[in-house]
């Protein structure tokens, strides 16, 4: 196996139970600063993924949408910090001083619509790229960026 492809793992998901299955393996591996932009068109399941990884991290609250807040912290075996930036049209000035501060450190930080980061997108994270809506199964790219993530990879069924 070439080293490209030991960065990137696809996974075939036919339905949302095998999304939550995914979302399952990869919180149960997180460590404190990860960052795992979770990429996809709205209804792609960037959510549905979210609270699965979330349950796995011990997370009991309910995790929903926090589009109106930028960010909700919740408590498991670690802090996750849950971003969605859809409504920031250009997050890139306020965020240019850094996504992470020093308490998202000590927890996983998930992020969806990171594309709203432009320059801002942290170098070295977890992208899952989700393909797909509606009722039609998903594809999810998972891509190391840099070599902390790569422990995301050998998780994927
Ligand atoms: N294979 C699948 N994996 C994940 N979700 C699926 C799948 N098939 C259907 N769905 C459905 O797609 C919807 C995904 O909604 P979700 O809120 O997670 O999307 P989102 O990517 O967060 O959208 P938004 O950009 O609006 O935040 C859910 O209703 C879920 O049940
Ligand atoms: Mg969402």
């Amino acid at each position: 196996m070439s080293t490209a492809t030991q960065r990137e793992r696809r996974f075939v998901s036919p339905d949302p139970a095998a999304t939550t299955a995914l979302g399952a393996a990869l919180g149960a591996v997180a460590c404190p600063a990860d960052i795992v932009c979770l990429w996809g068109d709205l209804g792609a399941g960037k959510t549905h993924l979210a609270k699965a990884f979330g349950a796995a991290l011990g997370v009991r609250e309910t995790i929903t949408s926090p589009s109106f807040i930028l960010m909700a912290e919740y408590r498991g075996r670690m802090p996750l910090f849950h971003i969605d930036l859809y409504r920031l049209v250009d997050a890139t000035d306020a965020l240019a001083g850094g996504l992470i501060d020093d308490r998202q450190v000590e927890g996983v930080t998930l992020v969806e619509w990171p594309e709203r980061l432009g320059s801002a997108l942290p170098a070295a994270r977890l992208d899952v790229i989700i393909d797909g809506s509606g009722d039609d199964p998903r594809t999810l790219t998972l891509r190391s960026i840099g070599e902390g993530a790569l422990r995301y990879l050998k998780v994927v069924p």
